[in-house]
C-alpha cells in the first residue's frame, strides 16, 4: 500500500464514531472462546490486528463468526476444550494477540507455534514466558525470547502468584488466561495498575476474580481456576486510543468542533485526556453511560491553546500507547513539555521513543531525547513540515505524523500507511469527514 500525506487544513467539525476498542475484542473474542455457549460481540474492532486472534482461535477449534448484521458469534469450547492447532499461528502485528494467546496455550497439554510479522519478532517475549514457564510450560524460541516460539502446554498446570517487573497490562492477562485452565488460586500483583478490561471481562463471563489495591500503590488479582465460563453479550466501546488522534487533530486545529461518540472512557485508559486537560484543552465528557461492564461516553472536542507541562511516569500506564499524539500535541502547545518514564515505550510495535524524537526533529521541532524521555519545546512559529516520516510498521507513528501534518507549514506524508489497519481501519476517511486532507501520496 502506497503512503499517505496530511496537508494544513482549516477547522475540524462534525461527529464520527472510532472503531471497537482494541483490547476489549481481543479479550471478547478469546473469552467466548473459552466459555461454553455462544457470544455475541457487536461493534468489535475488525482490524488486522484482532482478525489475528480470531483466526486464531479458530484453529484452535472454536468458531468466531462474522455475521451479515456486522456483528460476531463465537462458539467456544469451555475453559481447557480448545484443541491442537493444525498449523503456525500468525500474530501479524499484535503483541495482544502473541501474549494473550500464549497465555491460553501454557495450560494445554499440547503444542502451539506462534509467529509475527517484522515487527512482531524483534518485540520481547521472555516477560511473558518467565511466569509461564512457573506454571509448568516449555518454549522453544527464537534467540532473545523472540517470535516464533513453540509452547509445550503443562500437562498439569500448577497455579502460582507473580509479582510483575513492570506495568503490563498483556502480561498480566497472559498469566489471568493460564490460570483459567489451572486448578487452585493464580495470582498477579502488579507495580502501578494497568487496564483492567481482563478482570472486568472475566467477571463479566462468570469467573471469580478478586481484585485488592497493594499498600505501593499496585494491585492484586486473584483468580479462582476451572471456573465454567458460559457465553454472553458484549457491546465493544469505541476505542480510547483511536480517539487519540482526531481529538488532538481537532486541538490544533483552529475554530474546530467535534463529537466522538460512545468512546471507552475505563479511567485506566484516560490519562492522556487528563494529561490534555492539565495542558489547557477543552474537552466535555457527555453521556456517560455503562456497557459490558465498561464505561463510554461522548467526548466533544474543541481547539484549544495549550500549553506545556510535565508529564510525570506514574501516568504512563493509563496513557502508554498515546505518547505520539502527545507528542505532537506537545511539539503545538506553548513552551516546554517533559514526558518520563517512557522505557517501555522502545518496546512497542518500533521503538517509539527513537521513532518520535526523529521524526519531530526532522519536521523542525526542538525535541531531547533520552534513554526514557522526551522534551519538546513548542510554541512560536508554525514547524515546517514538509518531510516523509518513516512508520516502522507502527500504526501509532503513522497516524501522529499524520496528524502532525494537519498543522505544519507544508505538508508530512507517511512511507507506509498500511500498517494503520492494524488497529484503525478507515482512518483517512474519518479523518477527511471531520475535515482534514489526508490522501494517498502522487
Ligand atoms: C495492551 C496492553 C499494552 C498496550 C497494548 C495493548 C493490552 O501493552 O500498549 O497496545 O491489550 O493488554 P503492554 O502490556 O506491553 O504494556
Amino acid at each position: 500500500m502506497p503512503g499517505l500525506q496530511s496537508s494544513p487544513t482549516g477547522p475540524l467539525s462534525g461527529v464520527a464514531a472510532v472503531p471497537g476498542d482494541k483490547s476489549i475484542s481481543h479479550r471478547a473474542l478469546i473469552l467466548g472462546a473459552l466459555s461454553v455457549g455462544e457470544t455475541r460481540i457487536t461493534g468489535l474492532l475488525e482490524s488486522e490486528d484482532v482478525l489475528a486472534t480470531a483466526t486464531a482461535l479458530n484453529t484452535f477449534g472454536a468458531q468466531a463468526i462474522h455475521e451479515d448484521d456486522g456483528k460476531w458469534r463465537v462458539f467456544g469450547r469451555g475453559v481447557g476444550g480448545l484443541s491442537e492447532p493444525s498449523g503456525v499461528l500468525d500474530m501479524g502485528n499484535s503483541g495482544t494477540a502473541a501474549r494473550l494467546l500464549m497465555g491460553v496455550s501454557a495450560t494445554l497439554p499440547f503444542n502451539t507455534t506462534f509467529s509475527g510479522d517484522a515487527s512482531l519478532s524483534k518485540r520481547p517475549m521472555e516477560r511473558a514466558m518467565i511466569p509461564l514457564r512457573q506454571m509448568g510450560a516449555q518454549f522453544t524460541a527464537r534467540d532473545g525470547g523472540c517470535l516464533p516460539i513453540t509452547v509445550s502446554g503443562a500437562q498439569a498446570p500448577i497455579p502460582i502468584t507473580y509479582e510483575l517487573p513492570m506495568a503490563s497490562a498483556q502480561v498480566k492477562t497472559a498469566v489471568l488466561l493460564a490460570g483459567l485452565n489451572t486448578p487452585g488460586l493464580t495470582t498477579v500483583i502488579e507495580p502501578q495498575p494497568t487496564r483492567d478490561h481482563s478482570e472486568r471481562m472475566l467477571a463479566h463471563f462468570g469467573a471469580e476474580v478478586v481484585v485488592e489495591d497493594t499498600p505501593g500503590g499496585g494491585r492484586r488479582i486473584s483468580l479462582t481456576g476451572q471456573p465454567e465460563l458460559t457465553g454472553h453479550r458484549v457491546t465493544v466501546p469505541g476505542d480510547f486510543s483511536s480517539a487519540a488522534f482526531p481529538m488532538v487533530a481537532a486541538l490544533l486545529a483552529p475554530k474546530s468542533r467535534i463529537t466522538l461518540s460512545g468512546v471507552g472512557i475505563n479511567p485506566l485508559r484516560t490519562g492522556l485526556l487528563e494529561t490534555l486537560l492539565e495542558m489547557g484543552a477543552s474537552i466535555g465528557v457527555e453521556n456517560r453511560r455503562s456497557l459490558s461492564g465498561e464505561e463510554a461516553a461522548d467526548l466533544v472536542v474543541e481547539s484549544s491553546a495549550l500549553k506545556g507541562i510535565t508529564v510525570s511516569p506514574s501516568r504512563a500506564p493509563s496513557m502508554i500507547d498515546e505518547y505520539p499524539v502527545l507528542a505532537v500535541a506537545a511539539a503545538l502547545a506553548e513552551g516546554e513539555t517533559r514526558l518520563e518514564g517512557l522505557a517501555e515505550l522502545r518496546v512497542k510495535e518500533s521503538d517509539r521513543l527513537g521513532a518520535m524524537a526523529k521524526g519531530l526533529a526532522a519536521a523542525g521541532v526542538d525535541v531531547t531525547e533520552t534513554e526514557d524521555s522526551l522534551t519538546i519545546r513548542g510554541g512560536g512559529a508554525k514547524h515546517p513540515g514538509g518531510v516523509q516520516i518513516e512508520a516502522h510498521l507502527d500504526h501509532r507513528i503513522a497516524m501522529a505524523f499524520l496528524v502532525l501534518g494537519l498543522a505544519t507549514e507544508r505538508l508530512i506524508s507517511i512511507d507506509d500507511a498500511a500498517t494503520i489497519d492494524s488497529s484503525f481501519p478507515g482512518f483517512a476517511a474519518l479523518m477527511n469527514g471531520l475535515g482534514a486532507d489526508i490522501k494517498e501520496c502522487p
